[in-house]
């Protein structure tokens, strides 16, 4: 008994780990551990050799029972204060670098647009970039001859032979969203529809996919007048000084009068000054709503009357913040971003352009 309790207590005092101690209660304790061996044996004994070994051997267990179990407690103490050692961490460095995305200045744009426009009453309106040609073109009076059809270098999507749908095009323009908000939501309405458009066309100053921003003003007794005191309260507030407007007689076939609209601004020193000088520069096509476009809308033409214009947002991001070239909106190019991109919290401002 004395050897057992020796060997056993020995073993246990020397076990480094969890594990080597674990073999040690299966060899004394466990199912086929010595200790249980012997108990098992006590039914062959005589009555009173068995009382008295039996007593030994419960003994002798509880004892083993409870050393291993100090020797765990101990081991689990010295494997926490090992990690503790080990595994510290200091909460006072600084934190490692992490690049922030930045938002995209086409993004930025459209959205210190709409807060300028939101500001003067007109709501934000949208829709689908893949367009039948019916909102795309007919609709905004440019019949299936007409040469602004062929004009705009449209992507047509596919049809089989046969599909029933009507043709399908990658909308040239913002202008069907007129058409669709018309239908949708009556008059009198105040509208702007920021969104992408595409046509067949790449060089140094035209991409397929571009921005535009229309706006849609119908009511009573709109007239060019109004037209005019928007975009230029308009222009003032996205440049952030003065900005005069001068329009020229043009022709588009959804507007009647139309305008093109240049701002005022010069060319010192190879760069573009917005709202100085005695340059133009043309930013915009405008007019009032033709009468046939408003009937397209489901609009009656004796009652209601407005204004429409139609803007590049690629082109008065450039000329606000001075880059060079169109391209490089769609290059997705890191430097790039990082050097003409906003930091998440500059948010649109109104009548200073942005805070920065
Ligand atoms: N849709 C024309 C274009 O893409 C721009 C435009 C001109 C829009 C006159 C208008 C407008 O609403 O009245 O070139």
């Amino acid at each position: 008994m004395d050897a057992l309790k020796a060997k056993y207590l020995d073993r246990i005092a020397s076990a480094a780990d969890e594990a080597a101690l674990e073999e040690v209660r299966l060899a004394a304790l466990g199912k086929k551990g010595e200790i249980s061996l012997r108990m098992r044996g006590l039914g062959g004994m005589e009555p009173e050799a068995r009382a008295a070994t039996g007593a030994a051997l419960n003994a002798l267990r509880d004892e083993i029972d409870s050393a291993l179990r100090a020797r765990r407690a101990a081991l689990g103490d010295a494997a926490l204060d090992a990690r503790l050692a080990d595994e510290w961490l200091d909460v006072t460095l600084p934190a490692r670098p992490r690049r922030q995305g930045t938002i995209h200045p086409i993004s930025q744009v459209r959205d210190e647009v709409t807060a300028i426009f939101a500001d003067m009453g007109f709501a934000v309106a949208e829709g689908p970039e893949i367009e039948s040609d019916w909102y795309n073109f007919d609709a905004l009076n440019i019949p299936g001859h007409h040469p602004a059809r062929a004009e705009m270098d449209t992507f047509y999507m596919h049809r089989d032979p046969g599909d029933p749908r009507p043709p399908a095009v990658l909308r040239t323009h913002t202008s069907p969203v007129q058409i669709r908000s018309m239908e949708t939501q009556g008059a009198p309405i105040r509208i702007i529809c920021p969104g992408r458009v595409y046509r067949a066309d790449y060089d140094q100053t035209h991409t397929p996919n571009f921005h535009q921003v229309e706006g849609l003003a119908l009511d009573r007794s709109l007239t060019m007048a109004n037209l005019k005191w928007v975009l230029e309260e308009f222009f003032s507030a996205y440049f952030g000084t003065r900005v005069k407007t001068r329009f020229r007689a043009s022709h588009f076939p959804f507007t009647e009068p139309s305008a093109e609209v240049d701002i005022q601004c010069s060319f010192e020193g190879g760069a573009v000054h917005v709202g100085e000088g005695d340059g133009w520069l043309e930013v915009l096509g405008s007019g009032m709503v033709h009468p046939k476009v408003l009937r397209a809308g489901g609009i009656d033409p004796h009652e209601w009357q407005g204004f429409a214009f139609g803007m590049g947002i690629d082109r008065i991001a450039m000329l606000k913040y001075g880059i060079p070239d169109l391209r490089s909106f769609f290059d997705s190019d890191l430097r790039w971003l990082r050097h003409y991109g906003f930091a998440a919290l500059d948010m649109p401002a109104l009548h200073t352009g942005v805070a920065r």
